[in-house]
């Protein structure tokens, strides 16, 4: 009994004794070592798992997309911001627009614009095909975004009828029958048809300017996307009016006004021909 007592008593006094407290420290230096060294690695791993930390600083460019970065700080930064994250009341982000995007804006003249306006006019373009290319590089590498297809003739496959009832379904409506255009609200306008190339057309139903929606492949597919281009290159622009007089090709309605108007003009006129006479 007494030697278990004693053992215990002896137990207890090396349990609270300066040795036990030694280690206890001892531990807790060590707990602590570890938790830096953790924490290093951590930190370490994360270094070099997240490299995308550092790309949005330091985006490593290739070679078009630096010349593009070239001309985008001269000209474009004012209203895009410096990394084209837009800057508040002058233009919009450019992340993620895409290359075509930039393609229509630039290659139609819109871009770089000139002052604020309900939006953004299509004039003689500022920048060469090959600078627009560049500038549409940087801004697809920078985000990312639909890209229109290599090639200036993008309707040789293209079924005239298809397009031409995908056109009178999708883009009519604000485009007009014939294309030449109409007025939308606020000062807004969808514009003629006539001056734009294949690659105009693609990029306008990639990326959706203004008030026009946006037609991504999901919706229409590149085989329609062939057909609308290929009827409106070829029919469209080469309608030649056999009617003679087009009326700005509203379709029906500006017909029965004009018939209407004629119409009623030489009623009055022979009814005050015929009240001359007798
Ligand atoms: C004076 C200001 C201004 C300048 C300079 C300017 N932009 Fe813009 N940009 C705008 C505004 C405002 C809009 C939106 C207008 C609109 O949609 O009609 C816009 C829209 C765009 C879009 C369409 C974005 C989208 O959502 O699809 C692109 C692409 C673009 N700009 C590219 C450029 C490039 C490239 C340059 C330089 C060559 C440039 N812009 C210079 C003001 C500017
Ligand atoms: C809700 C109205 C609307 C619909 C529907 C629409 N668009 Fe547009 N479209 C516009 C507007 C608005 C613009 C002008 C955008 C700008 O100036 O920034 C435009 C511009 C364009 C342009 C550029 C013309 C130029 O200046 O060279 C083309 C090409 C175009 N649209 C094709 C189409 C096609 C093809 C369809 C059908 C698949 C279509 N649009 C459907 C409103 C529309």
């Amino acid at each position: 009994m007494t030697s278990d007592n004693d053992r215990r008593r002896g137990l207890l006094a090396r349990l609270r004794g300066r040795p036990v407290a030694r280690s206890r420290g001892r531990r807790r230096l060590g707990a602590a070592v570890r938790l830096l060294a953790a924490l290093m690695l951590a930190g370490g791993a994360y270094t070099v798992f997240a490299p995308g930390v550092q790309a949005q600083d330091n985006p490593p460019l290739t070679g078009a997309a630096a010349e593009g970065k070239a001309l985008f700080d001269v000209s474009c930064v004012t209203c895009h911001g410096r990394n084209a994250q837009g800057v508040e009341g002058r233009g919009p982000s450019l992340i993620g627009v895409g290359a075509a995007s930039v393609e229509f804006q630039v290659g139609t003249g819109r871009m770089p614009m000139a002052r604020q306006e309900a939006q953004a006019q299509r004039k003689p373009e500022l920048f060469t095909d090959e600078q627009t290319r560049q500038l549409a590089q940087y801004i697809q590498e920078l985000g990312g975004g639909p890209v229109v297809p290599e090639g200036a003739n993008l309707h040789e496959d293209g079924n005239i009828a298809a397009g031409g009832e995908l056109f009178r379904i999708n883009c009519s409506q604000c485009h007009a029958f014939g294309g030449g255009g109409g007025a939308l609200s606020s000062g807004k306008y969808a514009p003629s048809l006539r001056p734009a190339t294949d690659r105009q057309i693609y990029a306008a139903m990639l990326s959706g300017p203004q008030n026009m929606p946006v037609f991504g492949d999901n919706q229409i597919t590149p085989e329609q996307k062939a057909d609308i281009i290929a009827y409106i290159q070829q029919t469209l622009k080469h309608d030649q009016d056999p009617g003679g007089f087009n009326l700005g090709r509203y379709g029906p309605s500006t017909e029965g006004l004009a018939i209407f108007l004629v119409g009623i003009v030489a009623l009055v006129f022979t009814s005050l021909w015929i009240a001359g006479k007798s």
